[in-house]
């Protein structure tokens, strides 16, 4: 299982340290969960140098060009020469700040996998679209920009995130969660199609986000087809990450 952590724009360089320092001490009880953070990209050699070797680092972003005149921006290569192996790409609140959406971000994806890196493609619909019933429809939608990669065998790590649950301590219920996750799976199954050059158990893992904590992280993590969590909050607290790495690492080993 996976348990990505996402700090947005949170923290300073002391807070990380005092962060990873917790959590590398806790490693050892979870040798089935693979931990991913993402910090901001001004820490991410810091938290490469200070993190366990097996906990891996993520970028949460990084621009659809290889290199140029993009002022303010990050390539992937650059995430990999700061150690990163993830990045999170089409967050929610890149979409909604940023305005990223379809081609550019399937441009952000591509790029990733050119650098190495392993992208985390969040999809996700609103609370209007869900209150008017189009929310396969508009996960369906996001899911098409990755298509052309599901169909070549490089799987971007999908994490569903329902805008409404992220931030707001609204969590979807374990029924919408699963049922999200199935339809996410049968979506790349189809897009896959039959003939493409990949075997039909070829399928990414789909993360959930949006208010993951300790005390729902238990149901929310036994849901199937929930192949992990990219955690926000809560990932900010060291005894609350680590909390929910031991309710995924009993699910793992039950
Ligand atoms: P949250 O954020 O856990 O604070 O809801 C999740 C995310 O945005 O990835």
């Amino acid at each position: 299982m996976i348990i990505a952590a996402n700090w947005k724009m949170n923290l300073n360089s002391d807070g990380a340290k005092e962060l990873i320092s917790a959590l590398n001490k806790q490693l050892a009880s979870w040798p089935d969960i693979q931990v991913v953070i993402c910090p901001p990209s001004v820490y991410l050699r810091e938290t490469r140098a200070l993190a366990d070797a097996v906990i891996r680092v993520g970028g949460q972003n990084c621009h659809e060009e290889i290199a140029g005149a993009y002022t303010g921006e990050i390539s992937a290569d650059m995430l990999v020469d700061c150690g990163a192996s993830h990045v999170i790409i089409g967050h929610s609140e890149r979409r909604l700040y940023a305005g990223e959406a379809g081609a550019l971000l399937t441009g952000k994806v591509e790029r990733a996998f050119a650098a190495g890196l392993q992208p985390i493609f969040c999809v996700g619909e609103t609370l209007a679209q869900r209150q008017n019933g189009d929310e396969r429809q508009v996960i369906a939608t996001q899911l098409a920009d990755i298509a052309v990669f599901l169909r070549a065998g490089h799987l971007p790590i999908i994490a569903y995130e329902p805008v409404w649950a992220i931030g707001t301590g609204r969590v979807a219920s374990t029924s919408d969660i699963g049922d999200m996750h199935d339809f996410i799976k049968s979506e790349c199954q189809r897009l896959i199609g039959p003939d493409a050059d990949v075997g039909t158990d070829a399928l990414p893992d789909i993360l959930y986000g949006g208010s993951v904590k300790p005390d729902n992280a238990q149901a929310i993590l036994s849901v199937p087809n929930v192949d992990g969590a990219l955690v926000g909050g809560a990932a900010l607290n060291a005894a609350d990450f680590a909390a929910i790495c031991d309710k995924a690492q009993t699910i793992e080993t039950s």
